[in-house]
C-alpha cells in the first residue's frame, strides 16, 4: 500500500492526491483521503484506481484544509470495496487513520472493542486500529500519546498515519516492520511510504527506526519510541529528482524503464574498480577475513529478484567454487535451513521492503549468518537490517513489473561473485578484470538489443490472442526463460511457462501443440555443448508443431534452420547473456499487454512491494 501525510500551508488535498499518484504503483485496489476541517474530519474513498477518487472529489469537493492523509491500497483484509478502502474513522469520527501492513491480534482487539459497544463498519484490521487510537484519545491525551498507547497494544507489521479533528495542525504516524519516511520541508512536513510521495516538494528526508512514533507539525518533527521515550531518525538526502519519476514521453513507466537499462546498468557498474583495477565494493562492510571464511551462499528473494538469484548461483559457483543455494524467501525459514556463521545469505530485493524477504533475513541473523542485501532503494528496511549491501543504483523503478531492477540485480550478483573470487583467490586478477571489461561493454550491447524493438513489437502484434506461450532456456538462460514467462503472466494475464530446455522432454512437452509460440533463449556457442543440446530441444518442439522464436547470438548460423523467427543477440559470454536475452522478452510482454488494452504499469492484483507475508 502507499501512504501519504501532510501538514503545512498548502492545500493538503492536492499534495496528498499528488503523493498518492506517485505511490499508486504500491497498490491500486482503492484510494482515499482525509482532511481536518473546522473541528471535523472530511474524507472520501473509492474502490479501484486513484482516478475514481479524483472523479468523486471533482464532483463533491472536500473543504479546504492544510492537514491531510491519504492511502492507496493493495487489499489484504477484506475485499477492495469502497467500505474497506482507507481512511478509516474512529467511533466518534474524531480520528482518521490510514494503514499499511497487518495487525495480527486484531480479532482480539476487535472483540474487546465490540464488547465495549464499538460498532465496526468494515472487515479491516485498520478500522480496529482507528477505534483503538480514538479510544485512547478519549482518555484526554494528545494524538501522539494516543498513538503510542495504541501501538503498545498491537502486534504485527504496520505503518499507521492518523489525524485528529480536534488537533488541526498535527499528523502522527507509527511504524513497525513496515515502510515510512518523513519529508522535511520549510514550514511544512510530509510522510510517505517512500520518498516518491514528496520528492517534488523536498529532497531532505528522515529515515525512521522500528517501533517508532513520529509527530509532524508545520514547524517540526519529533520522534519517540512506542513507550514515549525520545528517539531520533536518520536524515538523508534523496539523490534523484522528480524527472526520474516521470514517464518522459513514453506511454508507460515500464517502457521507459526498459529503455533506461543501458544507463541503469552503467550506473550499477560505476565506481566499482579502484585505481589499480581491483574490484572495490565500498558498501560491502564485511572484512576480507569474514568473506574468506564463507563456505556456502544462500540467495533468498521473491518474484523477479528470485530469478536474478538463480543467475547468481551459476556465476558464483563457477567463479568462487562454493556451493550456492537459491530459495524463495517465503519458503526459506519454514524448512529449517542449515545456517552457520560461515554462511553468507544474500537477500535480493529491488524495493528492500518485501516482507517475505525481510523475515527470511531476520531468521538468518538469529542463526548468526552474515546477510548481504542487493537492493535498489537506499535506506529501505532490508539493507538496514543486513550486515552488508550492494546498491544497484538503477534509479526509481515505478512500473510494477521489474525490468531495470532485474538487470541491475544481475549486475550486482556478478559483482558479488567476482568480489568473492578476488578475496578468496579462486580466480586470477586478470580473469576478473576481463569479466569486468565485458560487463562494462554491456550497456552498449543492451542498446543494440533495444534497437530491435520494432521487430519484437511486430511479433507481439502477431501473437495477440494466443492463449499460451512457453519459454525455454538452459544454464543462465533458464532463469531468463522463467522471467520471460513471469513478465507475460504479470502483464498480459495469459498462460506462460518457462522450462529448462532439457527438462521439457520429461513432461511439459505434452503441452506442445500446433502453432504454440515458444521463445527459445539459445546459449552462445562454446565448448560445453550447451548450444547443441539447446538445438536438440528446439527440434523436439518444432517436430510437434511449435512456432519457435529464437534469441541467438550474432553469427550463430546453426540455429537458422530451426528458428521460425530469429532475434539476434550480441556475442557475450554465457554467464552474462541474461543481461541481453531478458530485454526482448520484456519488450514482448510490454507490447503484447499494451495491445490487449491492459494497464502495463499497474497490472491487476499486483503491487510493487508486498509488505505483508
Ligand atoms: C512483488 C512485485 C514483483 C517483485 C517481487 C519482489 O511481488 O510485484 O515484481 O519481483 O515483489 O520484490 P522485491 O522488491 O523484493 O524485489
Amino acid at each position: 500500500c502507499g501512504i501519504v501525510g501532510y501538514v503545512g500551508s498548502k492545500q493538503a488535498q492536492g499534495v496528498v492526491i499528488e503523493g498518492l499518484r506517485r505511490l499508486e504503483y504500491r497498490g491500486y485496489d482503492s484510494a482515499g483521503v482525509a482532511l481536518v476541517h473546522d473541528g471535523a474530519i472530511a474524507s472520501d474513498k473509492k474502490s479501484g484506481k486513484l482516478a475514481n477518487l479524483e472523479k468523486a472529489i471533482a464532483e463533491h469537493p472536500l473543504p479546504p484544509s492544510t492537514t491531510g492523509i491519504g492511502h492507496t491500497r493493495w487489499a489484504t483484509h477484506g475485499a477492495p470495496t469502497d467500505r474497506n478502502a482507507h481512511p478509516h474513522l474512529g467511533q466518534a469520527q474524531r480520528l482518521a487513520l490510514v494503514h499499511n501492513g497487518i495487525i495480527e491480534n486484531f480479532a482480539e482487539i476487535r472483540a474487546q472493542l465490540e464488547a465495549e459497544g464499538h460498532e465496526l463498519l468494515s472487515e479491516t484490521d485498520t478500522e480496529v486500529a482507528a477505534h483503538l487510537i480514538e479510544r485512547e484519545l478519549d482518555k484526554g491525551v494528545d494524538l501522539t500519546a494516543a498513538m503510542q498507547a495504541a501501538c503498545r497494544q498491537m502486534e504485527g507489521a504496520f505503518t499507521l498515519v492518523a489525524i485528529d479533528a480536534q488537533d488541526p495542525d498535527r499528523v502522527v504516524a507509527a511504524r513497525l516492520n513496515s515502510p515510512l519516511v518523513v519529508g522535511l520541508g520549510e514550514g511544512e512536513n510530509f510522510l510517505g511510504s517512500d520518498v516518491a510521495a514528496f520528492i517534488e516538494h523536498t529532497r531532505d528526508a528522515l529515515e525512521l527506526g522500528q517501533a517508532q512514533v513520529v509527530t509532524l507539525t508545520r514547524d517540526g518533527v519529533s520522534v519517540t519510541s512506542f513507550d514515549g521515550q525520545p528517539a531520533e531518525g536518520t536524515p538523508f538526502h534523496v539523490d534523484w529528482d522528480l524527472s526520474a519519476a516521470e514517464k518522459d514521453g513514453h506511454d508507460w513507466f515500464m517502457r521507459k524503464e526498459i529503455f533506461e537499462q543501458p544507463s541503469a546498468v552503467a550506473n550499477s557498474l560505476l565506481g566499482r574498480r579502484n585505481a589499480s583495477g581491483r574490484l572495490q565494493l565500498d558498501e560491502v562492510r564485511l572484512s576480507d577475513e569474514e568473506l574468506r571464511d564463507i563456505d556456502k551462499v544462500i540467495v533468498i528473494a521473491c518474484g523477479t529478484s528470485f530469478y536474478a538469484g538463480m543467475v547468481a548461483k551459476y556465476a558464483i559457483e563457477h567463479w568462487c567454487r562454493i556451493p550456492v543455494e537459491v530459495e524463495l524467501a517465503s519458503e526459506f525459514r519454514y524448512r529449517d535451513p542449515i545456517l552457520t556463521r560461515e554462511t553468507l545469505v544474500v537477500a535480493i530485493s529491488q524495493s528492500g521492503e518485501t516482507a517475505d524477504t525481510l523475515q527470511a533475513i531476520r531468521h538468518a541473523r538469529t542463526q548468526r549468518s552474515k546477510v548481504l542485501a542487493i537492493c535498489n532503494s537506499n535506506g529501505s528496511t532490508i539493507p538496514r537490517e543486513s550486515d552488508a549491501v550492494i546498491y544497484t543504483h538503477a534509479g526509481p523503478e515505478i512500473g510494477v513489473a521489474s525490468t531495470k531492477g532485474f538487470l541491475t540485480q544481475l549486475v550486482a550478483c556478478y559483482l558479488l561473485g567476482l568480489y568473492l573470487a578476488q578475496v578468496k583467490g579462486t580466480r586470477y586478477n586478470d580473469e576478473i578484470a576481463l569479466v569486468m571489461d565485458q560487463l562494462e561493454q554491456m550497456p552498449a550491447h543492451i542498446e543494440t538489443v533495444l534497437g530491435q524493438s520494432e521487430r519484437v513489437y511486430e511479433l507481439a502484434r502477431e501473437f495477440v490472442g494466443t492463449p499460451s506461450v512457453l519459454f525455454l532456456g538452459r544454464h543462465a538462460g533458464y532463469p531468463v526463460a522463467l522471467e520471460g514467462a513471469l513478465k507475460l503472466k504479470e502483464l498480459a494475464y495469459i498462460h506462460a511457462e518457462g522450462f529448462a530446455a532439457g527438462e521439457l522432454k520429461h513432461g511439459p512437452i505434452a503441452l506442445v501443440d500446433d502453432g504454440l509460440p515458444i521463445w527459445c533463449v539459445v546459449p552462445p556457442r562454446g565448448r560445453d555443448q550447451l548450444h547443441e543440446k539447446m538445438i536438440s530441444g528446439i527440434q523436439e518442439v518444432r517436430a510437434r508443431g511449435a512456432r519457435t522464436i529464437c534469441l541467438a547470438e550474432e553469427g550463430d548460423t546453426a540455429i537458422e534452420p530451426y528458428a521460425d523467427e530469429l532475434i539476434r543477440l550480441p556475442k557475450v559470454p554465457v554467464l552474462l547473456q541474461p543481461l541481453v536475452s531478458a530485454v526482448p522478452l520484456q519488450l514482448f510482454a510490454c507490447e503484447l499487454a499494451t495491445l490487449m488494452g491492459h494497464d502495463v504499469d499497474m497490472p491487476r492484483n499486483l503491487a510493487k512491494s508486498v509488505t505483508v507475508e
